[in-house]
């Protein structure tokens, strides 16, 4: 059974076509949940938009519609208020039937798609030999995130980890390993030291600097020696990688990289393929494509390079490449890049490139940009010594301080329950911190906020679901085992509750067409503050509830936790039934 929204679009739609003919079949009713009880469960804002388009004053519109709704099961009640508003009144036994539709279905009454596409996420997508950092965990948090709302609706979602494992700068690395004998050894120690070491010696050392530069020559050519060292700094940075997304509970896998080397073979192809549909010019030695729409600060046409005059090529080329393999080779006809908003530009400059040259058809490609994290100084978030923090000290920290505060506020769990307790609220409080700020905004990383049992966090979320599983072991009912067809709405915050509960699809569809998840965080936050004050005025347990209204207020809070349990899932988040 389609959820409630949809019948209610169905309905109005329907009412639309009957007032106005077929050409109004997908106009939008504008439909969304009121604000307020006063004005009805849902409200629908057509007719102001509708009343322009026809030349009529929108309370005719709305009138013209509200004649033809058709009143079933469903609407007990619809009337127009202030300029063309109309609201809809939804009947008690339909929400109850809703509701319970929506227990016994464990895609909680959300339809898959019928049209599933083929989705590329590029995310995460660490360098190697370089420390993940706090932008990377948004990238990986926000990614996965999208990944699996794509995957919830049924789409068929390609991961790709578009690591950085190419480029000049393996050059100095290489070079660096192989004169200090360390390339022999079983294991390269610490990479982001072997990087800052050789770094300096590049910066300092002309005539190293010169060495690494023919060192990148010979790894292009292949050589033995230099493409075993490469090997070996490359597959240690990934089994580093590999623990971190594991720790992280992410989905993604070692056969999910499709790092910058796969399409080293490609990136001749795609500048011939540039110079061939005559986009290819040269600007100071280096082939360029202008892009139509780029200027540099002084006005003139800003140029994408995709060979330096040297021969090599760069990010933006391996991009292209990147393209092509998806489209092509992947067949997405969605491809989306989860990374720093600071890339907009290359990303706007990529995508159209590419879509000058006629090489994506029809899919769509979208660059999801995230602001910077800051510290609570209001400065990008650094370590003391003004190093980039590293991603799994935050881990650390996290999980460290969720067990502490787990052991202090319930002495009753044993050691080792706390320590998972812990883990699991640390690790949820990290991602939802960065998951429910709108993600193009910068945000402030503050311990104390994305650990409070308050407010919009993720441990108020899990406190929800905690209460929930309280209530049935103090009823002594088995939660998983449970079910009811006493299901009814009527208190006004039962009613309120099956509401919101009602709205977890279209906030799954919202999440999805936007890649925003903080709508989610924003829907699950309500549902659990509709679940508290539902709690404090319908009691469940108390001896004077009849057994049937008890039955039913218990089928509402399996709800809630079922609920609270996917929502957060899809954002790559755990529960717990105690803490
Ligand atoms: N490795 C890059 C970085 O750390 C991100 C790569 C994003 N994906 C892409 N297809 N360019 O910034």
């Amino acid at each position: 059974m389609a959820d409630v929204t949809t019948q209610l679009k169905d309905v109005l739609s329907a009412a639309l076509v009957a007032a106005y003919g077929d050409a109004y079949a997908n106009a939008d009713p504008m439909l969304g949940p009121a604000n307020n009880p006063k004005f009805g469960d849902y409200q629908a804002n057509l007719a102001m938009k509708l009343g322009k388009q026809l030349g009529k004053p929108p309370r005719e519109v709305a009138q013209a519609v509200v004649d033809r709704v058709e009143m079933g099961e469903l609407i007990e009640e619809v009337e127009i208020a202030g300029p063309g508003f109309i609201n809809l009144h939804l009947s008690a036994r339909a929400l109850a039937s809703a509701a319970h539709a929506m227990l016994g279905d464990d895609r909680l009454g959300v339809p898959a798609l019928d049209e599933p596409q083929t989705v590329v996420v590029d995310y995460s997508s660490p360098n190697v030999a370089k420390e993940m950092h706090v932008g990377h965990l948004r990238s990986t948090v926000i990614g996965d995130a999208i990944a699996r709302v794509l995957t919830f609706q049924g789409h068929n979602v390609i991961r790709q980890n578009h690591v950085g494992d190419w480029g000049t700068q393996f050059g100095m690395l290489i070079e660096h390993l192989l004169e200090t004998g360390q390339a022999e050894q079983e294991s390269l120690g610490d990479l982001t030291k072997l990087y800052k070491e050789s770094k300096k010696r590049f910066d300092a050392e002309p005539d190293f600097a010169e060495r690494a530069k023919q060192r990148v020559v010979a790894l292009q050519g292949g050589d033995e020696a230099t493409l075993a060292a490469w090997k070996k700094l490359v597959s240690q940075s990934e089994t580093y990688f590999a623990s971190i997304y594991q720790r992280m509970g992410v989905l993604l896998e070692p056969g999910d990289i499709r790092g910058e080397s796969f399409y080293n073979d490609k990136l001749p192809g795609v500048v011939d393929r540039l110079k061939q549909d005559g986009k290819l010019e040269t600007s100071q030695g280096a082939g360029v494509v202008f892009v139509e729409g780029f200027s540099d600060k002084d006005g003139d046409p800003l140029p994408m390079i995709v060979q330096k005059s040297d021969g090599g090529y760069l990010y933006a080329t391996t991009d292209l490449a990147a393209i092509r393999y998806r489209v092509d080779e992947l067949k997405a006809s969605r491809i989306v890049y989860v990374t720093d908003a600071r890339q907009s530009q290359h990303f706007a400059m990529a995508f159209r490139a590419a879509e000058d040259a006629g090489w994506f058809g029809h899919a769509s490609l979208e660059h999801v940009p995230f602001g910077t994290v800051m510290g609570e100084d209001g400065k990008p978030f650094k370590t003391r010594d003004g190093d980039v923090v590293r991603l799994v000290d935050l881990i650390d920290e996290a999980e460290s301080r969720a067990i502490t505060v787990c052991k202090e506020k319930n002495p009753e769990l044993t050691g080792e329950e706390a320590d998972h307790v812990g883990r699991v609220v640390g690790l949820g409080s990290l991602k939802y911190a960065d998951l429910s700020s709108d993600r193009v905004k910068d945000y402030k990383f503050s311990w104390d906020r994305m650990l409070a049992l308050d407010g919009n966090t993720a441990p108020y979320l899990i406190n929800a679901y905690v209460r929930v599983h309280g209530i049935f072991r103090k009823g002594e009912i088995d939660f998983a085992g449970f079910t009811s067809d006493h299901v009814q709405v009527q208190e006004p915050a039962e009613k309120a509750l099956v509401l919101k509960l009602m709205q977890f699809g279209s906030t799954v569809d919202s999440v999805a067409d936007s890649l925003e998840p903080h709508r989610m965080c924003n829907y699950l936050y309500e549902l659990a503050s509709a679940f508290h004050k539902f709690f404090e005025s319908c009691p469940v347990l108390k001896s004077d509830v009849p057994l049937e209204i008890r039955e039913g207020r218990l089928a509402l809070c399996k709800l809630v936790a079922l609920t609270l349990e996917r929502g957060l899932g899809l954002l790559g988040i755990g529960v717990v039934e105690r803490m």
